[in-house]
């Protein structure tokens, strides 16, 4: 797939550290492999802590002027961006789906997404304003000024390989802060792409660098940045053991925090809801990128009247899933990222079954002759709490159905976890409405609808699954300090 990119020069093997594209300084190297087959497909640096602190260095020198450059300016540059992403979108897709393994569509649908907190952030940087607060004391001016709060430090999953680097990089560079960033190891090819059209958009050296590592450096890097007091920031999306310890060893030099962590999502479909809608919107959010997405619906909640005609029209869906590489035009589930994680759905599809469930349809690794990583979309039934999976992340194709009798009963069982992402609910009576989207322990909640993210929007979560936000005005926020200005003796 790599092969036949309309640009080739997309394809980056080595870290932009300043205005030069380096290896790691050690010079090793990390593989990079096609998640179907475990082939190797590329290579980038595996760097280590000297060339984080060489990153940090960067965007340190690069911040006094980006930062000063006037709002207008970082956004024609980021608007620039925005365009290019979009003009090399079947290239960046082709990135994605290699070292990625999600449906080429699905790479596209990801390449637009991800621009679209691009273009989204440009045109905010240009609305940053403060206030002017009513005089308290005759001869004294109060304003409020917002300012880039530095170098922030981005650290980005695998799943989103684009749209996630996306929405932290734009921003902070539209703010006025300079970034480090240090993509996953399985997925460092799209996020080395994304940078280098920054650069050819015209982003200043400096104010955007980017190191890739292994699974065994990522902690050298990290910490060489947690450590660093001119790194003012760490935005974090991955796992909720990783956001705490980042959390912990940031303390040294209070650094503001976003973390996007883990979820635990429930998906409630009450007797009154439209079937077919409820159906809709489980197989949109469930089954996107396999199922391998922070706010994927892990557990089904399915009112006892509706229950069997429910997991019914389910399974006849899931079972007509096509499973296969990216490049089959007809896929829509691709291999797991690796083999721990099919090993993971697999170890909570046999624990449910060992604990009372009846797998519907699936239930099975896909024995394929396009690679080993393959899950077969799965239903199961009779879940229940005592299961490894009502209290894990599966991130996989599964979907549980649990059976449940009455509003008060469901709701104790959604926020019966530490995680609070997203949840999801079916309903047609509006009472009910407004009661459940209070009661529910998250920060996002989908109400008759699958399809819950947008660069419109403020994604994030309460409980364990972290703070901050990334989209919408807020997540420009996340990324400014606000300045208190007080000026006396003008009478
Ligand atoms: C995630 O899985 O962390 C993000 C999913 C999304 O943006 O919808």
């Amino acid at each position: 797939m790599l092969d036949s990119l309309a640009q080739a020069d997309l394809l980056r093997s080595q870290n932009l550290v300043g205005q030069e594209w380096s290896d790691a300084r050690a010079g090793q190297r990390l593989a990079v492999t096609n998640p179907a087959t475990g082939e190797v497909i590329a290579s980038v640096p595996d760097s280590h802590a000297a060339d984080a602190a060489l990153a940090a260095d960067a965007a340190a020198a690069a911040f006094p002027a980006w930062s000063r450059r006037t709002a207008r300016e970082r956004a024609q540059i980021i608007k620039r961006w925005h365009a290019l992403i979009l003009a090399h979108e079947a290239d960046l897709a082709r990135i994605i789906s290699a070292e990625q393994g999600k449906p080429l569509h699905e790479s596209t649908g990801e390449v637009r997404y991800g621009a679209s907190y691009v273009e989204w952030f440009a045109e905010e940087a240009t609305r940053i304003c403060g206030d002017v607060i009513a005089e308290a004391v005759p001869g004294r001016k109060m304003l409020v000024i917002k300012e880039p709060v530095g170098v922030v430090a981005a650290i980005t999953p695998w799943n989103f390989p684009l749209a996630m680097i996306a929405r932290k990089i734009a921003p902070a560079l539209a703010a006025g802060c300079t970034v480090v960033a240090k993509p996953a190891e399985d997925t460092p090819l799209t996020a080395l792409a994304l940078v280098w059209l920054a650069q050819q958009a015209g982003l200043p050296a400096g104010v955007l660098n980017i190191v890739t590592a292994s699974r065994e450096h990522t902690p050298a890097v990290v910490d060489s940045w947690l450590a660093d007091p001119r790194v003012r920031k760490i935005t974090f999306t991955g796992s909720t053991p990783v956001g705490k310890h980042l959390a912990r060893e940031s303390a040294g030099t209070l650094k503001k925090l976003s973390l996007e962590l883990g979820g635990n999502a429930p998906f409630i479909v009450f007797d009154d809801a439209d079937l077919d809608a409820a159906v809709d919107g489980l197989m949109a959010a469930k089954f996107r990128n396999g199922g391998q997405t922070c706010v994927c619906p892990n557990r089904v909640y399915v009112q006892d009247a509706v229950h069997d005609d429910f997991v019914q029209r389910l399974a006849a869906r899931v079972q007509a899933l096509h499973v296969g590489p990216a490049t089959e035009r007809a896929a829509q589930i691709g291999p797991m990222i690796n083999a721990r994680a099919v090993d993971k759905i697999d170890r909570h599809v046999q624990d449910a079954v060992a604990h009372g469930a009846r797998v519907v349809t699936g239930g099975a690794r896909v024995r394929s002759a396009d690679g080993p990583h393959y899950y077969a979309p799965t239903v199961l039934v009779n879940a229940t709490p005592a299961m490894a999976l009502a209290g894990e992340e599966t991130f996989g194709p599964v979907a549980p159905v649990f059976r449940f009798h009455g509003e008060e009963e469901v709701v104790r069982h959604a926020n019966d976890t530490p995680f609070g992402l997203a949840a999801y609910f079916y309903s047609n009576d509006v009472r009910r409405i407004w009661r459940v989207a209070q009661a529910l322990e998250t920060g996002i909640v989908g109400i008759n609808e699958g399809a819950l993210a947008s660069e419109a929007a403020p994604f994030g979560g309460v409980k364990e699954s972290g703070y901050g936000r990334e989209g919408s005005r807020h997540g420009l926020d996340d990324y400014m300090h606000t300045k208190y200005l007080c000026q006396g003796q003008l009478l």
